[in-house]
């Protein structure tokens, strides 16, 4: 297995672009099995999630054509193919996104329950209430869930929220199958992150008749047919506020390019809280500016326009570097700690009680072989390489090339003293 070898002990310097974001891209390729006619999406990141969805789109008739660097034309095909296998299924589960289209645009869909994940139990009950609100039949079957709706969707009021407040991902499948179910439907609890926003934008560019996008009460009302629509995937505001951090962990002076700074909420505050300044210099342009020391924050990850969770870990890695005792608390996945271990193997002091984690600092850190557990844990220890003393080797980095576009080259063109090693550079190293 590939890893990441990370020698610490440098500022990172320079500009970075950033990337088009993994979690709107992922809804927005789903989005095109409601129309016959093709559709255009750009700035599509280059990431594992992204290359696995279109493998399980092409299982149901979604064809996806490359068109120069990040662009995809994508145009179904063949219609009466409907079941995405679980082998593709169980390593992403954003496959989920496929059930709400495929039910409205078919009337049938079979897709595999999505596994389990590291970060914690991970239910999609919201997604089958919203659809089977609009009508569909739904049975689980083998581990497969099979959705049927012979005779359309029928528009329907519901609360989806959840037990976190909202989901976006049921609030994005169901949006999706309600632009073709007839009649009006109101979502009441709906997700507000900007991926939810963008899709909206999308779907609305292909015809739907949605109201409330960027609130928690939406009202769509049902159209016959959706057409063909182009759009550029949206700057990723978590892979934005990861190298802010990277930047403010190394000490350094980075100019994020491409970064759409409204959408970054909650991240903005609490990093200026722990004395790390973001400023727009130009327009998408953010400068990541760090006071003398770091300051401790207490903070809670909660949905949009919250503190998101899929910064925590980057934040725990941050906060180790802070003088005083920061508090975390994890709302929206309880057990979205693992990186806490891997993280304490290389000299952080901190402690978790029960759904939050309590960091003492500042802590020197010293390079270490470790492992990601998940993208965004990934994410934080290769943070935590960069600002340690000596070697530090991150394995397991397939989760992370999930969801990070080309890290290592994107930090060395920073500055950092990172490579991707094969194993065969490895026994080369360890001989
Ligand atoms: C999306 O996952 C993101 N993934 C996650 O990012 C992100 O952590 C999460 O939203 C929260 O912001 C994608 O967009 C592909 P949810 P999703 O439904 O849609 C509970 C990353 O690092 N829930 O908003 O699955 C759930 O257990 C990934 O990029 C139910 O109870 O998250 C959680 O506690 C990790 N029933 C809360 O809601 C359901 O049917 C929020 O989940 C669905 C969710």
């Amino acid at each position: 297995m590939e890893r990441l070898v990370v020698e610490g002990g440098r500022p990172l310097e320079g500009a970075v672009r950033i990337s088009g974001a993994k979690n709107a891209a992922l809804p927005l390729l789903a989005a095109c099995l409601l129309t016959d006619e093709t559709c255009v999406l750009r700035n599509v990141p280059d990431l594992q999630d992204v290359r696995t969805l279109r493998k399980i789109l092409a299982h149901v008739g979604l064809a996806t054509f490359q068109r120069g660097l990040n662009a995809f034309e994508l145009t179904v095909e063949e219609p009466g193919r409907c079941v995405a296998p679980y082998g593709l299924v169980s390593q992403m589960r954003a496959s989920i996104y496929l059930l709400g289209p495929l039910v409205a645009k078919r009337g049938y869909a079979e897709v595999a329950l999505p596994g389990g994940c590291v970060i914690g139990h991970r239910p999609v009950d919201l997604h089958l209430r919203g659809l089977e609100a609009l009508g569909a039949d739904l049975a689980l079957e083998n581990g497969t869930i099979i959705a049927r709706a012979p005779g359309g969707l029928r528009g329907a009021e519901m609360d989806l929220s959840g037990p976190c407040g909202s989901s976006v991902g049921a609030t994005a499948n169901v949006v999706m199958a309600a632009c073709l179910a007839e009649g009006q439907t109101v979502i009441h609890g709906a997700a507000r992150e900007p991926d939810v926003t963008e899709l909206i934008r999308f779907l609305q560019a292909m015809g739907a008749r949605i109201e409330g996008s960027g609130s928690s009460t939406l009202r769509i009302t049902g159209v016959p047919a959706l057409g063909g629509a182009e759009q550029s995937v949206m700057p990723d505001r978590i892979e934005a506020a990861t190298y802010a951090m990277a930047a403010a962990l190394t000490g350094g002076d980075v100019l994020l390019e491409e970064v759409d700074l409204a959408h970054m909420g909650a991240v903005v505050e609490v990093l200026a809280r722990a004395g790390v300044e973001l400023s727009e210099d130009a327009p998408g342009a953010v400068r990541v500016r760090r006071g003398e020391r770091l300051r401790a924050v207490k903070v809670s990850t909660t949905p949009y326009p919250g503190f998101p969770t899929d910064v925590q870990a980057q934040l725990l890695a941050l906060l180790t570097q802070a003088k005083g005792t920061s508090v975390v608390r994890e709302t929206i996945y309880p057990d979205r700690f693992m990186h806490v271990a891997e993280l304490a193997r290389m000299g952080a002091e901190i402690r978790k009680v029960g759904p939050t984690a309590v960091i003492q600092g500042p802590r020197p850190l010293s390079g270490a072989e470790v492992k990601a557990t998940d993208l965004r844990a990934g994410a934080a220890l290769v943070m935590a390489g960069l600002a340690a003393e000596g070697t530090t080797v991150v394995h397991d980095i397939h989760h992370i090339d999930r969801g990070y576009e080309r890290i290592e080259d994107k930090l060395r063109g920073l500055g950092a003293a990172i490579y991707r090693e094969t194993p065969s550079q490895t026994l080369r190293r360890a001989a």
